[in-house]
């Protein structure tokens, strides 16, 4: 009986510290909240449920949000990762920094450069004016499985072209392959080290006019300093940081504005 009740008290004390104590402790620090959400309860719960993180976000989708409306499929995608696991999309709150470049712009080609599940990529779009178009790079094809039913949900495949493969590959073929002249907006949030070399990318190939966007997601936490350097010193942007916090966190992180100057 009392070997019983040690065991009831030890299971209860775990998951307090798992589903309390430790989130809490980790949330101002986010270096601390990406390896305990990202790394250590990601594979926990992998090897305990037999399904992946996306695999779970989508299934919260399915259950919580409307087919063909997009903003809630924004909200099941915030709750689930609010109150039950973090994933790493932009987030409500950079989210709404996000919008509002995307309302201002009103831009008619879009590129982003890292979909993971497609919380960004249905934000962006549910945004787009008619005859807009997003093209979304994702190198995972597990992740951009997912992305593509994420998008079906939201009933905004009209306006998503979803491109399986890396930033490199694919930022040398935006003019001949899908017939882009310019970019208006170019939303990064792809590894962090990847941000410069493909904005040099996005300037030798001629992708950038007067007036284009590059919103940067992470330059704080993970971080992006040769990044921020690079378009906060060059004359030929002129850059901006929008203060905010690492995704479902009260760790700081932002969003970079650059516009190009040509
Ligand atoms: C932070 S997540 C993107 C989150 C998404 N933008 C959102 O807010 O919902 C980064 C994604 O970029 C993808 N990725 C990283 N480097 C890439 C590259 N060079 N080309 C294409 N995809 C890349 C990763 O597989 C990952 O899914």
């Amino acid at each position: 009986m009392l070997g019983c009740l040690h065991c009831t008290g030890g299971a209860a004390l775990l998951y307090a510290l798992y589903r309390w104590v430790i989130p809490a402790a980790v949330q101002y620090h986010g270096g601390l909240a990406l390896l305990w959400h990202d790394i250590i309860v990601e594979r926990m719960l992998d090897t305990l449920t037999q399904s992946t993180r996306p695999q779970r976000l989508l299934g919260a989708v399915q259950k919580n949000a409307t087919r063909g409306d997009p903003r809630s499929v924004v909200k099941a995608i915030d709750e689930f990762c609010r109150h039950k696991e973090w994933a790493m999309n932009v987030g409500d709150e950079k989210g709404c920094i996000l919008d509002s470049v995307v309302s201002e712009l009103n831009p008619a080609t879009v590129l982003e450069l890292g979909t993971y599940c497609g919380y960004s990529t249905v934000r962006i779009a549910s945004l787009l004016p008619p005859h807009a178009k997003l093209i979304t790079l994702e190198f995972n094809p597990d992740y951009a499985k997912i992305a593509c039913q994420v998008i079906a949900w939201a009933g905004l495949e009209d306006k998503i072209q979803l491109v399986e493969g890396s930033s490199a590959e694919w930022i040398p073929k935006m003019k001949e392959h899908f017939g882009v002249k310019m970019l208006d907006l170019v939303f990064m949030d792809h590894w962090k080290d990847d941000y410069l070399p493909d904005t040099k990318l996005l300037e030798d190939c001629g992708l950038l006019r007067k007036g284009s966007v590059l919103l940067a997601d992470n330059v704080i936490c993970p971080g992006s300093p040769d990044y921020l350097k690079y378009v906060r010193r060059s004359p030929r942007y002129k850059s901006q940081y929008f203060r905010s916090h690492l995704e479902y966190t009260k760790a700081e992180d932002g969003l970079e504005k650059s516009v190009f100057l040509g």
